[in-house]
């Protein structure tokens, strides 16, 4: 085993159809495969909270803003008190598929003050090392989903929505941590581009 001196907390961030779930995926496994103990997770969790929000985004939106935010934050309560935390402690890295920044970017594109959002969050959720925003032009992700997966496009995806959530995602790149790296290369550029910097946290850390 590949010990580190203490946990490691990264998450991947960025709009819809980005490429964010395979990138996770194949970060977990390059650190796997070099030994390292590694928690994958994604937000929306499958928990209680994170299933009245599928069912948001799959039937339109039945809630207001606020309430809606109440949800992401309720949901990952529960996934920093399970799974983040735990593993922290027991010294893992955690790589996360969408954390608090996609709060900030989603429900602060529906007009609900980012830094109010922030605050709220950072009074639970333990801030990451960093947090790497995969950036491309909406278009990009959006033909993605549907040319790609062939599934129907959801509410929160249209290319209006999407322009603003991209907007708030490089607006945080004076926050601590974050590294905005471009999502419209091809899957193994963008691989490449996060194992460097990954590789430089993990050699800080040591
Ligand atoms: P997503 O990870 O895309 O799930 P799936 O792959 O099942 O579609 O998340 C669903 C949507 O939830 C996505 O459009 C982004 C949105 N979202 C927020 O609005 N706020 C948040 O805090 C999070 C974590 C996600």
């Amino acid at each position: 085993m590949a010990d580190l001196k203490r946990g490691v907390l990264i998450t991947i961030e960025g709009i819809d159809g980005v490429g964010k779930t395979t990138q996770t995926k194949l970060l977990t496994e390059y650190l796997r495969e070099k030994d390292y103990r590694v928690v994958q997770l994604r937000e929306p969790t499958d928990g209680f909270w994170g299933k009245k929000i599928k069912n948001l985004t799959k039937h339109g939106r039945t809630a207001s803003p606020k309430e809606e935010c109440q949800w992401f934050l309720n949901d990952r309560k529960e996934d920093v008190e399970k799974n983040i935390n735990p593993a922290l402690s027991q010294g893992k890295i955690v790589i996360m598929d969408r954390y608090y920044y996609s709060t900030i970017a989603y429900q602060g594109a529906l007009g609900l003050n980012t830094e109010k959002i922030r605050e709220e969050n950072e009074k639970f959720a333990p801030k990451p090392d960093m947090v790497i925003i995969l950036d491309a032009p909406p278009k990009v992700g959006l033909d993605r989903i549907t040319d790609k997966r062939k599934e129907e496009l959801n509410y929160f995806e249209t290319l209006e929505y999407q322009e603003k959530v991209r907007a708030l995602f490089l607006s945080m790149k004076n926050y601590d941590n974050v590294r905005i790296l471009d999502g419209s290369k091809n899957v193994e550029e963008i691989q490449g581009d996060i194992r460097r910097v990954v590789e430089e946290l993990i050699n800080i850390i040591g």
